[in-house]
């Protein structure tokens, strides 16, 4: 089980040479992350530490009733362990106490790996988002109901 701790600007420099392999044209610059953790009260990030390491990171935003996860990614040394699923564990505790009633997310249809984590996390497909990343393919639009258990 991975430690997981605040994200803080000190993990920026590790974060930021890892967006790029994990996300291509799609990955954040520190700008943009520092940006959101200094500015954004509704923005919350997370790093999943293994012995010490970054192995994961999330962010999460919660507002009134609904939560959207706005990052999800595991260091490829440490994927296929867990990692995002106990991410992901963490964000659910917090919407539920922050009494989000919803969960959404934004997935590339070609994220095969993350479609089947979120679908495995009661995740379900209600619409597409046509062009919506800049290399113009669709994102499928995923809502989780937050419920005590579920
Ligand atoms: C998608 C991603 C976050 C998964 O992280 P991870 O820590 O390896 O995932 P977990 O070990 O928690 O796996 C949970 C489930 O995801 C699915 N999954 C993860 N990797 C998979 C793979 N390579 N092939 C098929 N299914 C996969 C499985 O359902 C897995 O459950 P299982 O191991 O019990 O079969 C990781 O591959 C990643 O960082 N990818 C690049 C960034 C990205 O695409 N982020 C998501 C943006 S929406």
């Amino acid at each position: 089980m991975p430690l997981i701790r605040p994200m803080c600007l000190e993990d920026l420099t590790e974060i930021t040479y890892w967006e790029p392999i994990l996300f291509g044209l799609s990955a954040w610059s520190r700008e943009d992350y520092e940006q959101e953790m200094t500015e954004n009260p509704f923005s919350h990030y997370f790093i999943a530490e293994v012995d010490g390491r970054i192995a994961g990171y999330l962010g999460v935003y919660l507002a009134y009733e609904h939560a959207e996860i706005l990052t999800l990614a595991t260091i490829p040394d440490y994927q296929r362990q867990g990692i995002a699923r106990s991410l992901l564990h963490h964000a659910f505790d917090l919407a539920r106490q922050a009494g989000c009633q919803v969960m959404s997310l934004e997935v590339r249809q070609s994220n095969q790996r993350a479609i089947a984590l979120y679908q495995s996390e009661g995740f379900a497909r209600v619409a597409v988002r046509k062009n919506y990343y800049a290399d113009h393919e669709h994102a499928d639009l995923m809502i989780k109901e937050m419920r005590e258990n579920g």
